[in-house]
């Protein structure tokens, strides 16, 4: 068979199997670029596929059938320009959460004098917020990585070694296994400098929205990086959320940043929440679909 008539057949299955179908094509040309070496500028020769690779080209499509999230067939999802490796246990990078790195780049460069800033990723999944935000600043900077689930934090381990050894991030990584905030607050020695900034995508989901989710999510990603009221009554969907804007409050000191990703529908909730913790300046910011996305303030005098 050749490259073409498998990319039809795979977008068809795919359609047939509830994918969207510009999706399911996209998917396919992902698949055989990535399976079977043949990328966009091999297409329109139309190569015949080896047996081997139509053997995991196959294999690929009837898991990606089942609805089966294509990162977790490839092990693998590209975000900022880089790739992170992806597991069952990571929730995988969304485009959307670009918007989270752009802001936290905005804010640091509005602060000259934060020349080798200290950046928490707390929630950090894969790391692929504090690494690729890593991969912009200097040498001098540093990203700690807080994870709560132990396998999320092995791959984010492996994402940071291997983006430093591959020379995309230049400055210090450390992980750190544990709940929130509490890890450094632990570490840190008295009177040690708190860290500038604490980005972090959270769990924020509200539980009765679970349900709805599609099935790539729901049923594959992990429910600790999806639902935000984990282990409280459910409600909507902010209870870590509210226990980590209480911990960034402790943690920074006044001029510290906090920024957050949360639900379309809950920045203002947030912003309101920020507000009486301390933080001052809240500024939200939309997505370029028009969504309010990110939410963040800056400690005030304590
Ligand atoms: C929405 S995912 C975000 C992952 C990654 N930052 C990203 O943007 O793709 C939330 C992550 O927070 C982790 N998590 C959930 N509760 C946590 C807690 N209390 N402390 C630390 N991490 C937590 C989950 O395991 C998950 O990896």
């Amino acid at each position: 068979m050749r490259a073409r008539a498998w990319l039809a057949g795979a977008a068809a299955r795919l359609a047939a199997a509830g994918v969207e179908p510009e999706e399911g094509r996209l998917e396919g040309l992902i698949l055989l670029e990535d399976l079977a070496g043949v990328g966009r500028a091999r297409l329109p020769l139309d190569p015949p596929l080896p047996p081997e690779a139509r053997a995991a080209l196959d294999a690929a499509l009837r898991r990606r059938e089942g609805r089966e999230p294509l990162s977790h067939i490839l092990g693998a999802w590209e975000f900022w320009g880089l790739r992170f490796e992806v597991s069952r246990e990571t929730l995988t990078p969304r485009a959307d959460t670009e918007l989270l790195v752009e802001e936290a780049l905005r804010w640091l460069r509005a602060r000259p004098a934060l020349a080798a800033p200290w950046v928490v990723d707390v929630c950090a999944g894969t790391g692929c917020v504090g690494l690729s935000l890593l991969s912009e600043l200097g040498a001098g900077a540093r990203a700690s990585l807080i994870e709560l689930s132990p396998g999320a934090l092995a791959v984010a381990g492996r994402n940071a070694a291997r983006l430093r050894a591959e020379g995309a991030v230049r400055g210090r990584v450390d992980v750190w296994a544990g709940d929130l905030l509490a890890p450094l607050r632990a570490a840190a020695p008295p009177g040690a400098p708190p860290p500038d900034l604490v980005v972090s995508n959270p769990p924020y989901i509200r539980p009765a929205d679970l349900a709805g989710l599609a099935p790539e999510v729901r049923d594959h990603e992990p429910r600790l990086a999806l639902d935000g009221d984990l282990g409280a009554p459910p409600g909507d969907g902010l209870a870590v959320v509210r226990r980590l804007v209480a911990e960034a409050r402790a943690l920074l000191a006044p001029g510290g940043g906090l920024l957050l990703e949360v639900g379309w529908d809950q920045t203002e909730a947030v912003g309101e929440l920020l507000g009486a913790e301390g933080f001052e300046g809240v500024w939200r910011r939309r997505d370029y679909g028009g969504n309010w996305r990110v939410v963040g303030g800056v400690m005030g005098e304590k």
